[in-house]
């Protein structure tokens, strides 16, 4: 399952993403993709089942697949660029983007089940609930996003909890795109630990000042590729405060303001996480540009 880059390169996919090799012969589609270990993989906690709860865990297992997935490109994405390969690292983040994409849309599937439908077999789920889905938590920590407070939700879960730890003690992709950026010249200064509001905002505009030049159609195409990947990493930043969006919609649509499975206070939370950035510097530059 590994690419050219990927199994030259990088011995990481294995590791973080469990992406594993294996034969089955006599090939057939039901067997590479393993579909009928796939159906068996729906258990509902409804007794009888519930008729739309097979909806509810299709949806979320559907999302945790392509999560595995984004997780792998992403670890491509950095190695890439760790060896200063920028348009190869922009091809998979476009792939990644991509999916972002079919995330935002998915949610809505979940909006043909009646509130009082999903109350038939909400009670039995308590305390699951998206809170733990370490993917997604991966995701974040690798996009930048790192609160350590999330961890918590996984000490029950070692491989999640130590995955999740060394996720959030390595470098985000904003720090990598950084790290290639100082090697190339450009000055970035980074914010020291206990800045206040005033001095960070001095060692941003520092920041800004100087990816300016990414932007600056003077430079007659010398950033072109920066550029395109600047853009890519903004693509799935808004994608992902999209889904948040959408998500918060459908929630509040099927549950109104009841609390979370994970004891959260449900929409009032989710509405508090609209507005986290991964790329923040990016953000603010449209503001700097004149
Ligand atoms: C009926 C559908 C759904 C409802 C009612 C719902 C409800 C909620 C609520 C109330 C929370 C806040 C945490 C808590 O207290 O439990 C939450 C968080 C979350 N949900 Fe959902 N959800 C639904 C569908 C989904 C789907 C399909 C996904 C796909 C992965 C998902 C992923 C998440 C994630 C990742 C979080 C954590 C968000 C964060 O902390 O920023 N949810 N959900």
């Amino acid at each position: 399952m590994q690419n050219k880059e990927g199994s030259q390169k990088e011995k990481h996919s294995s590791s973080y993403g469990g992406i594993t090799s294996g034969g089955h012969s006599p090939l057939s589609y039901n067997s590479y993709l393993m579909v009928e270990e796939l159906k068996k993989l729906q258990v509902c906690q409804s007794e009888p089942a519930h008729h739309d709860e097979p909806l509810f865990i299709i949806i979320h297992q559907t999302y945790e697949l392509w999560f595995k997935l984004m997780i792998h490109e992403l670890d491509l994405v950095v190695s890439l660029l760790n060896q200063d390969k920028v348009r190869r690292a922009t091809h998979y983040m476009r792939r990644v983007v991509a999916i972002m994409r079919v995330l935002v849309q998915q949610i809505h599937i979940l909006e043909t089940m009646a509130p009082r439908d999903f109350l038939g077999f909400r009670d039995k789920l308590n305390p699951a609930s998206g809170f733990q889905s370490s993917q997604f938590r991966e995701i974040e920590f690798m996009a930048g996003l790192k609160e350590e407070r999330f961890l918590q939700h996984f000490r029950q879960d070692k491989e999640a909890y130590e995955n999740l730890v060394k996720r959030f003690n390595e470098p985000s992709l904003e720090e990598v795109f950084y790290g290639y950026l100082r090697r190339h010249g450009f000055k970035l200064p980074t914010t020291p630990a206990g800045s206040d509001e005033e001095e960070s905002r001095k060692f941003e505009a520092a920041r800004i000042e100087e990816l300016l030049a990414l932007y600056d159609d003077e430079t007659d195409g010398k950033y072109i590729d920066l550029h395109d990947l600047a853009e890519r990493f903004i693509d799935l930043d808004e994608l992902i405060s999209l889904w948040r969006t959408h998500h918060v919609t459908v929630v509040e649509r099927i549950i109104g303001f009841k609390r979370g499975t994970g004891g959260s206070e449900g929409v009032g939370y989710l509405r508090s996480t609209l507005y986290k950035r991964c790329f923040p510097d990016l953000w603010h530059l449209r503001t700097a540009l004149k």
